[in-house]
Order: structure tokens, then sequence, then C-alpha cells
């Protein structure tokens, strides 16, 4: 079931393959209960994560499910891939299988990836409107020097139109870590953005490492290829606080 809400007649009978009418007598008659409590109505509405039971036998008890991983340069995000290691080929939880992918890596880039089974939360994670900040630690080429870094920091700012996708970026932050070596925030993740940014100023990427998704950071305890379970109190902290209005 998709982490949407759906009515629990409609549920119920999709699950067991019987009609919504018959469905509703079991309801009426207090067979199904919802996370422990009598069903209050057929209409009533449950997501995946409902614990639902007829006759306290479980149709459905799945958990929420939210993991974090240093992602290895050299490793596909996605869930499967006929040439390559897959960041869950790297995991080792029983549920694995059951999770995606929150927000891509490329191949050769590494760091914070997260993958979760509840698609409302990963939805809320990507939405262009929550504007969830990216930390990434850049190694460049060619050196960033307090001289020139201006010209790079008010380009970000400004946002740079990408032809092939006809967009501007997303106003972006930069500061310089070290010579070869910046930290750039970006709010979107467009198609390899941070090379491409770097790019237009004919500077080469060498080496792109998320280190944090809004307010959480990556675990300096995993290793490359490590992975973790979020606590309750990360899955609801990662975002970050909004500015009040007015
Ligand atoms: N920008 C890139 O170019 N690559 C990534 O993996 C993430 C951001």
């Amino acid at each position: 079931m998709q982490s949407r809400r759906a009515r629990l007649d409609r549920f119920i009978a999709s699950h067991l393959g019987i009609s919504r009418s018959a469905v509703r007598p079991m309801v009426a008659r207090g067979r199904v209960a919802v996370d422990g409590v009598v069903a209050r109505g057929s209409n009533q509405l449950i997501d995946q994560f409902t614990h639902v039971t007829l006759d306290n036998q479980t149709v459905q008890a799945n958990t929420p499910l939210y993991l974090m991983i240093n992602k290895p340069a050299g490793v596909v995000s996605a869930t499967v891939d006929a040439r390559h290691t897959t960041v869950i080929d790297l995991l080792r939880h029983p549920e694995r299988h059951s999770l995606h992918i929150v927000g891509r890596l490329d191949f050769n880039s590494s760091g914070l990836v997260l993958l979760t089974n509840d698609g409302r939360w990963s939805r809320q994670l990507t939405s262009p409107e929550q504007k969830i900040p990216k930390l990434y630690r850049v190694t460049l080429e060619n050196p960033i020097t307090p001289d020139n870094v201006e010209h790079y920091a008010e380009a970000f700012a400004a946002g740079m139109y990408f032809a092939y996708e006809a967009i501007t970026t997303r106003p972006a932050q930069l500061r310089i870590v070290s010579d070869h070596v910046v930290e750039v925030s970006l709010v979107e993740g467009r198609y390899h953005q941070i090379k491409r940014m770097f790019g237009r100023f004919h500077n080469r990427v060498i080496g792109l490492h998320r280190t944090a998704i809004g307010n959480l950071a990556l675990d300096p305890e995993l290793e490359a290829g490590q992975s973790r379970e979020l606590a309750a109190r990360e899955v609801l902290t990662i975002f970050p606080a909004r500015p009040d209005k007015g």
C-alpha cells in the first residue's frame, strides 16, 4: 500500500480480494480494529503504517523505517542495477528491499544518503517547496582563493541558467574550507548540479561528499558503506524550522 491515506473498506476489500459491500458489515459488527481500537466506520482513513486487524488477525502491520548510509563513490544510488553495486546491496537490514532512496547522489559522489519505506516523509524531504538545504564538501581541481571566491559566491547566489532544462538554479551558498575545498549548500538537486555549476568556471569537481540534509548530519562514526537506523528524534528534527511569517 502507498503511504497516501485510503478508506478502510477499500483497503480491506482490495487486500482480501472481496467487495467493499462485504467489508461494511464486518466493520459495523466491530470485527475490524485500527491501531488496537474497534474501527469507527468504513470510511475511516488509514495509511501504510496503520495496524489493521480483522477478527484479531493482522491484515496490515508495517513499521516505518528510516536509515542513513555513508555511500562510497562507485556505488549506484538505486535499488537495483545490473552492473554495479547499489546502496541497497550494502545494507544488512532484513527489510532493505522495501526501502526507496530519498534524493540520489551521483555514482562518483559519496556521503549521506537516506532510505525509507515512508513515502510521505520522503516526499516532504524532496518537495521543492520545502527548500530543505543539502550540504556538500566539494574538492576542486583549481584553487578557490579569497581573491576569486566572490565571483563564485555571486554566481551561486544569483542562480545559473541551465539551458538544457530551461531553469535557473535556486540561490546556493558557498564557503571556503581550504584552497581546493569548499562547502556548498543547495536547496534542490538538479542533474550533476554542483559539477555543472563549477564547470561554468572551468573548475573540475574531483570529489563530492554530502555531509548533511536539513538538520541531519552524516554520522561521523559511519565508515564508507556503513549504515544505521535513524532515531525517532532525527526523523522529525531533520526538517528545519520555518521562519515565522509576518
Ligand atoms: N551535484 C552533483 O553534481 N552531483 C551530486 O551527486 C550531487 C550534487
